[in-house]
């Protein structure tokens, strides 16, 4: 095996995401910021990967979870936002970004010399980051690990500080985004989305976390001012 497949370069292969991501206007900082997001993505496989009883290819799932979302420089931000929030295309927009990922993870990987096989394993692993539920039968454990992950990364801090500065992009105030968490539905908790059952009780904790959180601060507004 090529050595490089197996100890990848994860720092140096998320150093040139962060110059991607640099060179745009959303995801650089900010209720987008990949830096962040793409980071505890890769942690949060980690963190599954550990918990599991079950071999898998790790170096293939680390390196897919550093790229997964490069795509993002590639979409038209113009279609997914306005100053007032989203569009109704940012959904068509936003989900564009897995498969205009796949070109860009196999430039990088190709530069910093990974083989073939390699570089074919980790961009299906990008290119159905977001195929969930039914749309693919027979998913390989790496695949349910990089899905699961992109999700469970949300939760807990993560999830919490992200309405925040959602709100600062887009004019909301502070007692608005605290009124908006208190009644917000968390998705992962929903929708049964997870693949795996370590990934659920991974995302049970970080949600309780985030419950946490949402209660403390709701104790802040509780004001005879409003
Ligand atoms: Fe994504």
């Amino acid at each position: 095996m090529n050595p490089i497949d197996k100890n990848p370069k994860y720092k140096e292969t998320y150093n040139l995401v962060k110059d991607l991501f640099e060179s745009t206007e959303h995801f650089y900082y900010g209720p987008f910021d990949e830096t962040y997001y793409s980071l505890r993505v890769y942690e949060t496989c980690k963190e599954i990967i550990a918990k599991l009883d079950q071999e898998v290819s790790t170096p293939i799932i680390l390196t897919a979870a550093i790229l997964h979302d490069i795509g993002k420089t590639k979409i038209n931000m113009d279609k997914v936002i306005t100053p007032a929030g989203k569009t109704d295309h940012a959904v068509k927009e936003w989900k564009r970004h897995a498969k205009l990922s796949v070109p860009l993870a196999n430039e990088i990987l190709t530069k910093m010399g990974h083989s073939e096989e390699f570089i074919t394993e980790v961009c299906y692993l990008i290119e159905h980051h977001d195929h969930r539920e039914d749309e693919i039968k027979d998913k390989s454990i790496e695949l349910q690990i990089l899905q699961d992950a992109d999700l469970v990364a949300d939760c807990g801090f993560a999830g919490f500080i992200r309405p925040f500065m959602y709100g600062s992009k887009f004019s909301r105030q502070i007692i608005g985004t605290i009124k908006y968490l208190k009644t917000e539905v968390n998705r992962v908790e929903q929708d049964g989305l997870l693949n795996l059952e370590v990934s659920k009780t991974i995302a049970k904790r970080k949600i309780e976390i985030e419950k946490k959180l949402i209660k403390e601060i709701s104790l802040d507004i509780n004001s005879d001012l409003l």
